[in-house]
């Protein structure tokens, strides 16, 4: 049976491909980022579709990363501060066109709303959205200059499917989907590709790395605790980092790249069951799944 998105009309015009140049990964120094950047040296040392000429990754203190991916260059980046978002760019720049960005870097907050301190909200937009954004902003000129490009934003299936405990976190991820999303049609024209991936539970250890605000005595410390311990759960039996970055690389080779790609938590049952069960039922079914 014909898939209906090849029956209905589409608005986009296919894409021109995208070659050599300069990926640019976000986070690299571990989890998703650096499986992506490994995927990306395996692309540059063979002869596949798209073989990026070099590969930089990131992280706030490269020198710290003691078991380097070879053929990647790692450059400084901290998204909480906007002169190491100037100075990342200017180096990545000079290095050639960037063919291919992934804002990967994020970090991964949790807490009942009541009691996320302000600071914290502050910063995890600064790192999961404005940071992205901004580093978006000074890599699209070139890409859309030379006239073809791949930018792909990580996400959370949480973005798509809303979790307790997680709304910040929830919401930076919403935000940058819709960025993306509207963005999408802007950069089209110009050969340039926008698209969001979502992965759900991964296990990459961020479970070690979450930032958690909670009074555990007060009146939401037993739920969230319920809540952390499942989702903790999910994250370990999760797929892994590697089958994500396989994800991250679909758009760069496609020539019409979806809007959305997902991989993890039974994505492709979850997706298409929001579409037929009332919003109430999805919101109990993801809770209920973490034990609310
Ligand atoms: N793991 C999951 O289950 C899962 C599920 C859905 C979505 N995601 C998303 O996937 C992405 C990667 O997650 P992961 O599990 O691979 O996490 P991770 O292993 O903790 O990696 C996070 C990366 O972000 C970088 N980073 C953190 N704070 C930063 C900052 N202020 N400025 C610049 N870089 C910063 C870290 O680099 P340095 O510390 O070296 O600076 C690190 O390389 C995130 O956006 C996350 O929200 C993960």
């Amino acid at each position: 049976m014909a898939k209906l998105s090849s029956i209905l009309p589409s608005p986009s015009r296919p894409l021109p491909a995208v070659k050599g140049g300069v990926a640019i990964v976000t986070g690299a120094s571990s989890g998703i980022g650096r499986a992506t950047v490994a995927a990306l040296a395996e692309l540059k040392a063979g002869a596949g579709t798209y073989a990026p000429d070099r590969i930089i990754g990131t992280s706030r203190n490269p020198d710290n990363i003691t078991d380097p991916i070879d053929g990647v260059e790692y450059l400084p980046l901290d998204l909480e501060d906007p002169a190491s978002i100037d100075e990342f760019a200017t180096r990545a720049l000079a290095l050639g066109p960037p063919t291919v960005l992934v804002n990967n870097a994020g970090e991964s907050q949790s807490g009942p709303l009541e009691e996320l301190p302000d600071d914290a909200l502050h910063r995890l937009f600064e790192i999961n959205v404005l940071g992205q954004v901004g580093v978006t902003k000074k890599i699209l000129p070139t890409m859309r200059q030379q006239g073809a490009g791949r930018i792909v934003m990580v996400g959370s299936m949480l973005g798509s499917f809303p979790l307790a405990y997680r709304s910040s976190y929830v919401a930076s991820k919403a935000a940058i989907k819709g960025f993306a999303f509207a963005a999408r049609r802007e950069v089209q024209p110009f050969g340039v590709g926008m698209s969001v991936v979502e992965p759900g539970s991964i296990n990459t250890g961020l479970s070690t790395r979450r930032t958690k605000y909670v009074d555990l005595q007060g009146p939401y410390g037993a739920e969230f605790t319920t809540m952390l311990t499942n989702l903790d759960n999910n994250e370990a039996n999760g797929i892994s980092a590697e089958r994500v970055a396989e994800e991250i690389l679909k758009p760069i080779p496609a020539t019409r790249p979806k809007p959305l790609y997902a991989t993890g938590s039974m994505a492709p049952v979850v997706f298409p069951l929001s579409r037929v069960l009332p919003t109430t039922t999805m919101h109990w079914l993801i809770n209920r799944k973490h034990g609310l």
